[in-house]
């Protein structure tokens, strides 16, 4: 278990060393707290926030204030991990001074360490602007779900050496103008590798390949509690949406058949101020 907060240099430094980077997400504060006490490195307070806990169809309903308010929680239960606020669909998009703003927010209201936005060269601009405020950026490279309408549905991105050579050349340029770290989500592992390879910051994979630098998943997908699909790229170490609804049901039925609470849950009362009700 880590014993001090991390920083963005024992991130980078782990890359130099070839250590691998663990992150992944968390929404509120008791998971937090679990993924903080295994010493995971980082946490990520995704938009993904949306599916697996606010229950909308994607990612583009989320909002600042919904994002603000799950990262606050997130901080709170997150002693040494270092805590990524994921920017929503809109919140980076309409100018450069709303983003910096709400960038700004992500650390100064939520006590995030850095925020993560989705794009590739077209948002260079942005990062540079919202990196110079000082608010570090995570960028998000391949699938990214906020625009999966305009990428024609959610695919795996960079299939054919054209595509893959513009993936390289959004990192190349996302490293350029200022991220500490790329997330890339669903390309082909060899893509993914090539990119890991020729840049000197962090990568994380998701649906990426093993080359990467780090990996991240959806604390829901790997703990069995989002149950509407499963992508390839999953792996669930435990399905814990049995077992509560398993836990639910015996409940119910002890409540309505009298059996909880047992005489070791009552309070009982002395004889004599019994006596005297
Ligand atoms: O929102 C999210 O959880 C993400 C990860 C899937 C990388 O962006």
């Amino acid at each position: 278990m880590s014993e001090k907060k991390i920083t963005i240099s024992d991130l980078q430094e782990k890359k130099n060393k070839g250590e691998k980077i663990t992150m992944m997400t968390a929404y509120d504060y008791p998971t937090a707290g679990l993924v903080d006490q295994v010493g995971m490195d980082t946490i990520l307070v995704g938009d993904s926030l949306g599916m697996v806990v606010l229950g909308y169809d994607s990612t583009v309903p989320v909002t600042m204030d919904e994002m603000l308010h799950h990262c606050k929680t997130v901080t709170r239960g997150a002693k040494n991990t270092f805590v990524l606020g994921d920017m929503p669909f809109m919140s980076y998009q309409v100018s450069v001074e709303k983003a910096v703003e709400n960038a700004g927010r992500f650390m100064k209201e939520a006590g995030c360490d850095s925020v993560k936005l989705e794009g590739g060269s077209e948002v260079c601009h942005v990062v540079r602007a919202i990196v110079d405020a000082g608010v570090p950026v995570c960028a998000h490279i391949g699938l990214t779900p906020q625009t999966a309408t305009k990428l024609s549905g959610f695919k795996v991105q960079g299939k054919d050496a054209e595509s893959a050579r513009e993936l390289v050349q959004s990192a190349k340029d996302l490293e350029e103008a200022g991220v500490f770290m790329i997330v890339m989500e669903c390309i082909p592992d060899l893509v993914a590798a090539k990119i890991t390879k020729e840049l000197n910051i962090p990568t994380i994979g998701i649906g990426a390949g093993k080359e990467c630098d780090g990996q991240v998943l959806v604390y829901h997908d790997v703990v069995g509690l989002f149950e509407r699909f499963t992508p390839k790229f999953v792996k669930r170490y435990v399905n814990l949406a049995p077992q509560i609804r398993d836990a639910l049901t015996q409940y119910k039925e002890e409540v309505e058949e009298g059996t909880f609470p047992g005489p070791e849950h009552i309070f009982a009362m002395k004889e004599e101020e019994a006596k005297k009700l």
